[in-house]
Parts: C-alpha cells; sequence; structure tokens
C-alpha cells in the first residue's frame, strides 16, 4: 500500500479566526488598506520580496530572506498555524507582515516588511498583526523579536506595549 507522504509531512492548522480588513488615511494622505492574504495569493507576492534580499541596507537583506522562505513555508503547507497580512495602497504592494499562532494563548510575530519607506507603514503594519493577536484572536502575549535597529526602535521603543508582549531570541 503506497504511503501518503504529504499527508505525514503537512502540518495540521488549528482554526483561525480570519483578520478582517483595516483601512486608514496614512501621512502622504493616501488611503492603506491591511488584509489578510490567502496561500493562492503568495506566488504573486514572490516576485516583490525577492529584489529586497539583495539589498546591503538596513537589514532588506536577511529579514526579505527570511520573509521569501517563510512566505515558501505558507504557499507549501510547510509551517503551522501561520498567517500573512499586507498593506496595500491603491492596490500597489507596500508592507508584508506575518506570523503564527503558537498556542490559544500565545503568538509569534515572524517579520515585518515595507517596501515603501518614510511613511511608517511598517509601524501600521506592525500595529495590525499585533490587533489580529491581541484582539482578533484574543491572545495574551505574543513573542516578538527585532533584528534591525530601525524596527527596535518601532517595536520596543515607539509602540506602546498593551501587555506583555515577550521579547524572545529568535526560536523559530
Ligand atoms: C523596519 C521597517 C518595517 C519600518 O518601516 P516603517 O515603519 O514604514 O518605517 P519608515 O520607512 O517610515 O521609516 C524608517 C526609517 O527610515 C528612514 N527613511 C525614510 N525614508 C527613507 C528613505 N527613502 N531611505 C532611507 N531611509 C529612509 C526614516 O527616517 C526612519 O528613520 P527613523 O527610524 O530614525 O525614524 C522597515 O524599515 C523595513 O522593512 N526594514 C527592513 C526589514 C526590517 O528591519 N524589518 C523589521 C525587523 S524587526
Amino acid at each position: 500500500m503506497p504511503v501518503d507522504l504529504e499527508s505525514i509531512l503537512r502540518p495540521i492548522d488549528n482554526p483561525m479566526p480570519p483578520f478582517p480588513a483595516k483601512h486608514m488615511t496614512i501621512a502622504s494622505g493616501e488611503e492603506m488598506t491591511i488584509r489578510q492574504v490567502t496561500r493562492d495569493e503568495i506566488p504573486d507576492i514572490l516576485p516583490h520580496v525577492a529584489p529586497l534580499m539583495y539589498v546591503e541596507r538596513d537589514f532588506y537583506d536577511v529579514v526579505a530572506a527570511r520573509v521569501y522562505a517563510e512566505l515558501m513555508s505558507y504557499y507549501t503547507h510547510r509551517i503551522q498555524d501561520a498567517y500573512v497580512l499586507i498593506a496595500q495602497i491603491d492596490g500597489e504592494l507596500c508592507a508584508v507582515v506575518n506570523g503564527r499562532m503558537v498556542s490559544g494563548d500565545v503568538g509569534m510575530s515572524l517579520h515585518t516588511l515595507a517596501m515603501r519607506r518614510g511613511l511608517r507603514i511598517g509601524a501600521h503594519a506592525f500595529a495590525a498583526k499585533m490587533e489580529y493577536h491581541m484582539d482578533i484572536m484574543g491572545q495574551k502575549e505574543v513573542l516578538i523579536v527585532a533584528e534591525s535597529p530601525i524596527g527596535f526602535r518601532r517595536w520596543m521603543i515607539a509602540s506602546t506595549s498593551r501587555t506583555s508582549w515577550a521579547v524572545c531570541r529568535r526560536g523559530h
């Protein structure tokens, strides 16, 4: 009898509530939407992340490489309980953020990558991710890590700490 290897390799996702799309006016006066994407949208996002793997500035290269791998993992069902949110202005992709559920009470922020700079788009997208964990999923704690000085300033210093966000070593 043939063994269905895929059923062994593929993690079984736990149910997660959908992220309701958010709309906001950013500093430029433009309207930005932050919404959840489905697996079948991932191939459209990858070509926008790939060039950033070669940007040797502000840690875009390492963060983009990790985001690319995580998007592929999500697309190919090689990561459990993960989600991807994107920010768009006039349909143009301007940020990708992702994370995962660790348990019912604990979430993990994976990465934040902003494609347009100077408008705090990344900070808005990060905040949406925290809202997803705290307000929509009702989690008590989100594990976050900063990989770049800008990220550190945004997440650890500028963000208002609502609950017991735990800063963790990269363990994923
Ligand atoms: C971290 C990140 C998500 C923040 O995005 P953001 O909130 O939209 O931030 P902004 O682009 O508005 O501003 C970032 C900084 O770049 C500066 N900046 C703005 N426009 C710029 C430009 N065209 N070129 C270079 N720097 C620019 C800003 O002055 C700001 O500096 P500050 O932190 O001293 O205020 C984004 O910088 C990014 O994707 N970085 C690469 C990946 C990364 O580090 N991710 C986070 C890992 S923890």
